[in-house]
């Protein structure tokens, strides 16, 4: 655990999954206080105020902005992260932005030209990597029990509906930016990268068959890592029940994934070894893990950890743009059934925005 003497001070804008932010810092116990939050629906900024007992609330970023904070924690949705962020790292604050940071590569290139000024800090929201089964697995692999991987296999089977897409910015490429791609698969994404590394080409199909939605709720991926490594990205936001699964096969185990829908790193995961020796080793190398809190709470002991004794961030600006590039890729091969190659830079069509011509910005 960190130093628990310094407590940093949190204003929180977007009171939806804001909510479960304001609950992650204050599992913590003194190393945060939410001391203001801010939603353009002032009841339901005063209304969270007055739940959590949180000093000050206001429909006025400039409000918040004046409010004696050290972090601006950014929870609307996705079309503002990239103003919010940096009218925050412009009144000197440290920033917390949930997913997706911005709306495309070029957004994501201005915001780490822009954080590298400093002196404050951004960190992305990617809370699904800090739970004890993904921890372990990383464990396995950075002390090279694991061995290389062969493939990789990612489920994100979710069900949403009309009550759902009832909230006015959701489905429609202008103010969500994509669909299941983006927004939903983006964690299991994510942690596949995490594990498996750098990706080297994307292949995908994307359609809509669930919703009467602009964006795609069903996908299906292939990809080949710069390890040599292949993975499978299956997405739906039409299954009959909420599940999460990542499975691994690597030269001297298998793992697989709890089946948690919002939080798949979370135990159980199984750890088939290849022999039994190389269960005593996975045994031996498991055997004095600690658990630490998982989720929101999870990445924000780690924040502590950063601005309190100047530890590494536990996600950077660089793992968020990866998550975009992949999402960039994602969607060019969908719409030109083509193989993608990564890196994508300045010179992609799509680096500019990954929207189809004629869905908001598109290119
Ligand atoms: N990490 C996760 O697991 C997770 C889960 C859900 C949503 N999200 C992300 O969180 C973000 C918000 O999603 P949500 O589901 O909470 O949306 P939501 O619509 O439920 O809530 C967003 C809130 O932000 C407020 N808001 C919008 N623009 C604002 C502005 N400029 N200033 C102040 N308040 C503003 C709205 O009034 C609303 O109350 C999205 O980027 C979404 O992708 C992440």
């Amino acid at each position: 655990m960190s130093n628990v003497s310094r407590s940093f001070k949190v204003g929180i804008i977007g009171g939806g999954i804001g909510r479960q932010h304001i609950e992650g810092y204050r599992a913590l116990g003194g190393r945060y206080e939410v001391a203001a939050i801010c939603d353009l629906n002032l009841d339901l900024a005063r209304g969270l105020a007055a739940e959590f007992a949180i000093p000050r609330a206001t429909d006025k970023l400039a409000e918040l902005l004046a409010a004696d904070i050290d972090v601006v924690d950014v929870c609307t949705p996705p079309g503002s992260h990239r103003r919010l962020i940096e009218a925050a790292l412009d009144a000197g604050r440290h920033v917390v932005c949930e997913k997706p940071l911005v709306g495309s590569l070029a957004d994501a290139d201005a915001v780490i030209a822009r954080a590298a000024r400093g002196p404050q800090l951004v960190m992305p929201i990617f809370q699904y990597r800090f739970a004890s089964g993904y921890q372990k697995l990383l464990r396995l692999i950075e002390r090279g029990v694991a061995g290389p991987l062969h493939v990789a296999t990612v489920e994100t089977h979710w069900r949403r509906g009309a009550d759902y897409y009832a909230v006015p910015w959701r489905g429609k490429w202008e103010s969500e930016l994509g669909g299941a791609l983006l927004g939903h698969a983006i964690h299991a994404h994510d942690m596949l990268c995490g594990a498996a590394g750098p990706i080297a080409e994307v292949f995908a199909f994307a359609a809509t068959r669930v919703n009467p939605i602009e964006t795609e709720d069903c996908a299906a991926a292939s990809l080949r890592l710069r390890s040599g490594a292949l993975a499978s990205l299956s997405v739906s936001l039409g299954a009959a029940e909420d599940m999460s699964r990542l499975r691994f096969c690597f030269r001297d185990l298998t793992a697989e994934s709890a089946q948690a829908p919002y939080n798949p790193g979370t135990e159980p995961w199984r750890f088939v070894p290849m022999t039994p020796e190389i269960g005593t080793r996975i045994d031996a190398a498991l055997a004095d893990f600690t658990p630490e809190p998982e989720r929101f709470a999870g990445q924000f002991l780690r924040l502590h950890r950063t601005l309190a004794d100047g530890a590494a961030l536990p996600v950077t600006l660089a793992d968020a743009r990866a998550s975009l590039e992949l999402v960039t890729a994602l969607y060019h091969a969908a719409a030109t059934s083509q193989v993608v190659s990564l890196p994508i830079g300045p010179g992609h069509p799509r680096y500019a925005s990954w929207r189809p011509v004629g869905a908001g910005k598109g290119v």
